[in-house]
């Protein structure tokens, strides 16, 4: 097999399934898949936006431009107008959502209708910033009485792509300034000497100062939850990409060093990296999948054999979730990639796949095909 071929042949299949489960799925939201089958979730949820970003990078990258893809990804979006205005509902996940919906599909087709929408977007995420604290606040409160004004999480390091974006688009600093406040909070707060995160910091929202750390979907406050790390690997390296802040590409690689000394031998990440015994060792491969793009992104930003060391250590973990995660031969299971880990602690979505590893995997695939745009 040509250096790469196994990627081709990983395309060709990707193709194969998703040509079958976008006829059930069409412009819905799949989260999990449970028993084979992508459960759907309401348009407001944080994950929204990667079913039709997957479909995007299908369109773009195939010669036959399926215009079906297209239609489903365009009417996803659409749907997210509602959600746009609902106030109360929206989080900082506004990144995910519209980066992957309405930039996506501004950078391909220049549609100005969507320009304003992730535009109007990026100013609602930018007005969760609180000056006192430099941080963009997560989530509105989960239940009645919830007080989580304080709260910042390493997941937030990937919705940062669509303030950068829109500074860009604008010409207007403000989204960018909002950005890179953020960012060195998480350098300062989040990312510890040895490479891993913290999942939440909390901070006072009156007087900004730190308050503490909470494990969130990690095992605990001191361990090191996977997907968090992938976020920060992945995160820091686009905050570099559209800044050049050494510190964050240091971080990025600090961050990746961590997550790759951590692999097991087939260089698929357990849910969490530091599990005492006694508990489920389950993998996550959603966090291999965006850990994956986040290395070929530094890979990008270096040179020489240091360039070549980070492309070696995406492909390895993309190959190894195509050969020992795809579900290329069961067709009854919707899912690409099997044993993704969403919630441990609150026991959801535990060893399913999952549509953000689906859409890492794209996207991870895409660039080692030889496409470096990516939406973000
Ligand atoms: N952003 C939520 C998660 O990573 O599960």
């Amino acid at each position: 097999m040509k250096a790469n071929g196994w990627a081709e042949e990983a395309w060709e299949k990707v193709h194969e399934k998703v040509l079958r489960t976008s006829g059930r799925i069409g412009a819905r939201f799949p989260h999990a898949s449970v028993d084979g089958t992508y459960v759907l979730e309401a348009p407001h949820w944080w994950t929204a936006g990667f079913w039709p970003g997957l479909l995007w990078l299908l369109y773009r990258d195939s010669d036959s431009r399926d215009e079906r893809y297209k239609e489903i990804a365009e009417a996803c979006e659409k749907q997210l107008d509602d959600v746009l205005t609902g106030y109360d509902r929206l989080d900082h996940d506004i990144g995910f959502m519209w980066t992957l919906t309405s930039v996506a599909r501004f950078k391909l087709l220049g549609e100005e209708e969507s320009r304003r929408r992730a535009l109007l977007a990026a100013s609602v995420l930018s007005g969760r910033f609180n000056v006192k604290g430099n941080y963009i606040r997560a989530w509105n409160p989960w239940s009645e009485g919830q007080r989580n004004e304080g709260w910042a999480i390493i997941d937030c390091m990937m919705n940062l792509p669509l303030l950068y974006w829109a500074s860009e688009t604008t010409g207007d600093p403000r989204f960018k300034h909002v950005a890179t406040a953020h960012a060195d909070t998480v350098l300062a707060h989040f990312v510890r000497t040895d490479g891993s995160v913290n999942h939440i910091v909390i901070f006072d929202p009156d007087t900004g100062e730190f308050e503490g750390v909470n494990g969130g979907q990690g095992f605990a406050p001191n361990s090191a939850w996977s997907r968090g790390t992938a976020w920060a690997i992945y995160g820091m390296a686009l905050s570099y990409r559209y800044t050049g802040k050494a510190a964050y590409l240091d971080a990025a690689k600090r961050a990746a060093h961590f997550f790759l000394a951590n692999l097991p031998e087939d260089a698929v990440p357990h849910w969490d990296f530091r599990l005492p015994p006694g508990i489920e060792r389950y993998r996550d491969t959603s966090a291999g999948a965006c850990a994956a793009c986040g290395l070929l992104e530094i890979a990008a930003a270096v040179q020489g054999e240091e360039a070549g060391m980070y492309r070696e250590a995406g492909e390895r973990i993309l190959r190894s979730l195509y050969e020992n995660y795809g579900a290329w031969d069961n067709p009854a299971e919707e899912g690409l990639l099997l044993h993704g880990t969403s919630h441990y602690p609150e026991r959801r979505n535990v060893d399913v796949p999952l549509i953000y590893g689906d859409y890492y995997f794209v996207e991870g695939l895409s660039r080692l095909r030889g496409n470096s745009d990516t939406f973000w």
